[in-house]
């Protein structure tokens, strides 16, 4: 596989907070890391377009003492109520808590629910994880 080297420009305050997460993460370079951040987002476009029914998880890190998160959020989740098979809940520490939720249902329904849960005030996290029909 031919590899090719591009220059970035980021912030200096971004970087250094980057080079800090790859040290306690344990990335050996910032070119693993960039090349796993871009199959990523890669992925997670490929799947925003893709129609049919798909099975997958959500995770969420959020601040539960955001003022009217727990509403909008429970609300969100009762607005989606047909894509949710379950969801736990793990309380981390004093401030934070996380959130799997499992999701099966047409994959367009699945991005604006997870959209919408990425937006919410007092998230700080929030991934999606889906199978792909070969996996399925
Ligand atoms: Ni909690």
């Amino acid at each position: 596989m031919e590899l090719v080297r591009f220059g970035v420009s980021m912030e200096k305050e971004l970087l250094e907070k980057f080079d800090q997460l790859l040290k306690k993460e344990g990335f050996p370079n910032r070119s693993l890391a960039i090349r796993s951040l871009v199959r990523d987002f890669l992925a997670e476009k490929y799947w925003e377009k893709q129609e049919g029914e798909t099975t997958g998880v959500i995770t969420l890190v959020y601040n539960h003492e955001v003022r009217g998160f727990t509403d909008l959020f429970l609300s969100l989740q009762h607005q989606f109520l047909p894509l949710i098979i379950s969801t736990t809940h793990v309380h981390c520490d004093f401030h934070h808590c996380l959130e799997v939720i499992l999701v099966k249902g047409e994959t367009t329904a699945i991005f604006n629910f997870y959209r919408q849960l990425q937006s919410l005030k007092g998230v700080k996290t929030c991934k999606i994880s889906l199978v792909s029909e070969e996996n399925s």
